[in-house]
């Protein structure tokens, strides 16, 4: 398997970063993860913008984005990803004298992109439905940032797996916020609610897909509060995300939501998803 590296192409098992790295010493880096379906990234322009606005907000000195669609298509052209797969991008400070304060200015970020096949999770998972446990966001303040610090989500979706539930939903003073690695919607007397765009969650590009297949649907949707309480009692719960795609969540802390099947806006919206992708 051929990745990217600083400029170059080389074997996976051959790609080497100084252990000066800042995202190694620090956590100090940015990542992307898009989506391959047919051979083609997808969404792939939306996911540079936000690699783009997360550096700008960092001051990491990275700017070129643009110049990683090639190197993305390359590595799915050279590794044979004409399926499905997942492009994962991380760009880090780069590597200099550990010091909490940035190193000299030209330090080179370092660049590492790899692109393979990848199968997602099992189907069941769509078709009947997932779980999923409530935890504390306990995370920092700018969680619109797709940091590659994780300790939080990382803790979060460890506890969901040892409850044997597939995701955490994150509570911040008491409102459902996002997932550890989704985001999280409710249905509520036919109308989509998800958390709002802010610096208290990461603004998915699926999200932003659900809420135009929702307008193409004649289905009513908008930002608005969950209350960690009122999240039993919603009509239908789902998850947004690169890797979730659309996922229906039928118990939440092991309690059904309505009768424990997937609901029938989420199926649609699913549906309308799967059929919209290239193949
Ligand atoms: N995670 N919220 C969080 C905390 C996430 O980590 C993700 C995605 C999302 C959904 O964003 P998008 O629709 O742009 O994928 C929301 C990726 C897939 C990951 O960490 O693997």
């Amino acid at each position: 398997m051929l990745v990217y590296l600083n400029g170059e192409y080389l074997p996976a098992a051959e790609a080497r970063v100084s252990v000066d790295d800042r995202g190694f010493l620090f956590a100090d880096g940015l990542y992307e993860v898009v989506r391959i379906y047919a051979g083609q990234p997808y969404e792939l322009e939306e996911h540079l913008q936000r690699l783009l606005a997360g550096a700008n907000a960092l001051q990491i000195e990275y700017h070129d984005v643009r110049a990683l669609e090639p190197i993305c298509r390359r590595l799915i052209e050279e590794n044979g990803v004409s399926g499905n797969g997942i492009v994962y991008i991380q760009v880090t400070r780069g590597a200099a004298l550990r010091k909490h304060h940035f190193p000299p200015k030209g330090t080179q970020a370092t660049v590492y992109v790899a692109a393979k096949p990848h199968t997602g999770y099992p189907s069941h998972l769509w078709e009947d439905g997932a779980t999923a446990i409530t935890m504390p966001d306990n995370r920092w303040a700018r969680c619109d940032i797709k940091s590659i610090s994780l300790l939080p989500n990382i803790m979060a979706n460890e506890a969901a797996m040892a409850a044997e539930t597939f995701e955490a939903v994150l509570v911040r003073d008491g409102v459902v916020t996002e997932g550890s690695h989704s985001n999280v919607w409710g249905v509520r007397d036919g109308r989509l609610i998800t958390y709002p765009a802010s610096n208290y969650i990461l603004a998915g590009i699926t999200r932003a897909t659900v809420f135009r297949l929702a307008g193409e649907l004649g289905i009513p949707a908008s930002e608005g509060l969950i209350l960690a309480h009122e999240l039993y009692d919603l009509d239908e719960v789902f998850l947004s995300g690169t890797t979730v795609e659309i996922m229906p969540i039928v118990a939440v802390d092991g309690r059904m939501i309505v009768d424990g099947e997937p609901g029938p806006i989420t199926r649609r919206l699913l549906k309308t998803f799967r059929n919209s992708l290239p193949r």
